[in-house]
């Protein structure tokens, strides 16, 4: 017995934790600062700790009632038909949802390189599959619709992350309009914006009025602070977001992520918090590492150290953990999330001490 050839399909790698990192190190995990995974560096929402607690004891329950709250809050702040509003267990569950709605098998999806290494994963599950476009660094990573169109041949979705991880280079409305216009009309265009709070660009949330071709993944794992509940969301164009109950795993978003997620969207000084501190910390990065980085739209910056594994390896064993972004095909990068100030400076001086040593 063996389960099918899953020779092509590469686990996937997260960023180091915190607890394994201070096993590994011997160290007291309270020293250690972790920005490797671009999460929420004060924590969840405190309103959203409360609803937890609070929805704990409904636990015993499936989560319909929470379930139909979240999407119809989602709808509400987004102007759109509770339909359209496809809850899922994190935006990778939302990434599968949309790949088993529009992928037949052997069916081609564009990815970005460098890129999030979910969504080739995520259409190979579905039997897709897999060509991607490049994001040159000689380019600062720039995003345009001629880039993928360059390579673009009929693919069933094409994958556009704006903010993008790990570069934080964004792509304008106006360029992803363009790529929806010239790809054919059954090219979904699959918007990942994991990362728009922090950015100053609008959603492409606003191009589903007019199209059918346009979707968008949301997450509250980021600005949210709920990355380890897995909740997120995609908005959907009306004509075809029916398909959600056909291919939703029953209850996949659990009674207390809703109740989290409900309470969360009102922590409006909690987000607020999140992302000035963000847009501090990426700037103060920018200015202070001692070494190139790109500007970002995201709650982390990239920047080129030489040996990434090295220098990464280095800084944690100085107590504070980056991602090493060889998985990503950049082996010369790393890249740091920002964290509260007081993280931010420590982090910044630590990489500074290890680049020039
Ligand atoms: C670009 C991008 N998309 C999607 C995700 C998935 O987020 P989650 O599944 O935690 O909602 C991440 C997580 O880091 C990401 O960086």
């Amino acid at each position: 017995m063996e389960p099918r050839d899953l020779s092509n399909h590469t686990p996937y790698r997260a960023g180091g934790g915190i607890e394994e990192v201070a096993r590994e190190l011997g160290l007291d995990p309270d020293a250690l600062i972790k920005l490797s995974s671009n999460e929420n560096p004060f924590g969840p929402s405190p309103l959203a700790v409360t609803a937890i607690r609070e929805a704990a004891t409904a636990s015993s329950v499936y989560p319909k009632a929470g379930h139909a709250d979240l999407t119809a809050a989602l709808a509400d702040r987004f102007d759109v038909d509770p339909a359209q509003v496809w809850l899922g267990p994190g935006g990778d569950g939302v990434l599968d949802y949309l790949a088993r709605a529009m992928l037949d098998p052997g069916d081609r999806v564009l990815v970005p390189e460098p890129g999030f290494a979910y969504y080739p994963m995520s259409a190979r599950y579905h039997h897709g599959e897999v060509d991607h476009y490049t994001l040159s660094k000689a380019e600062a990573f720039e995003q345009s619709a001629e880039t993928l169109l360059d390579v673009y041949d009929g693919h069933r979705i094409v994958y556009v992350t704006t903010p993008h991880n790990p570069t934080g280079s964004e792509m304008s409305l106006e360029e992803i309009e363009t790529l929806a216009a010239d790809t054919d009309d059954d090219t979904l265009v699959l918007v990942d914006e994991a990362y728009i709070e922090f950015s100053d660009r609008p959603s492409a949330r606003r191009l589903l009025d007019e199209r059918d071709d346009v979707a968008v993944m949301r997450t509250f794992s980021k600005a949210y602070g709920l990355a380890g509940l897995r909740l997120g969301y995609g908005l959907v164009p009306a004509p075809w977001a029916d398909a959600y109950e056909r291919v939703t795993t029953p209850f996949s978003v659990s009674t207390l992520a809703c109740h989290a997620g409900l309470a969360a969207l009102d922590d409006h000084d909690h987000v607020e918090r999140t992302v000035e501190t963000a847009r501090w910390a990426r700037e103060y990065i920018h200015e202070e590492l001692a070494t190139h980085t790109w500007h970002s739209g995201g709650n982390f910056v990239l920047a080129e150290v030489g040996d990434a594994e090295a220098v990464a390896a280095a800084t944690q064993r100085a107590g504070v953990i980056i991602r090493d972004c060889s998985s990503f095909g950049l082996p010369e990068c790393v890249r740091v999330s920002c964290g509260t100030r007081e993280m931010t400076e420590t982090a910044v001086e630590t990489l500074n001490e290890v680049i020039g040593t």
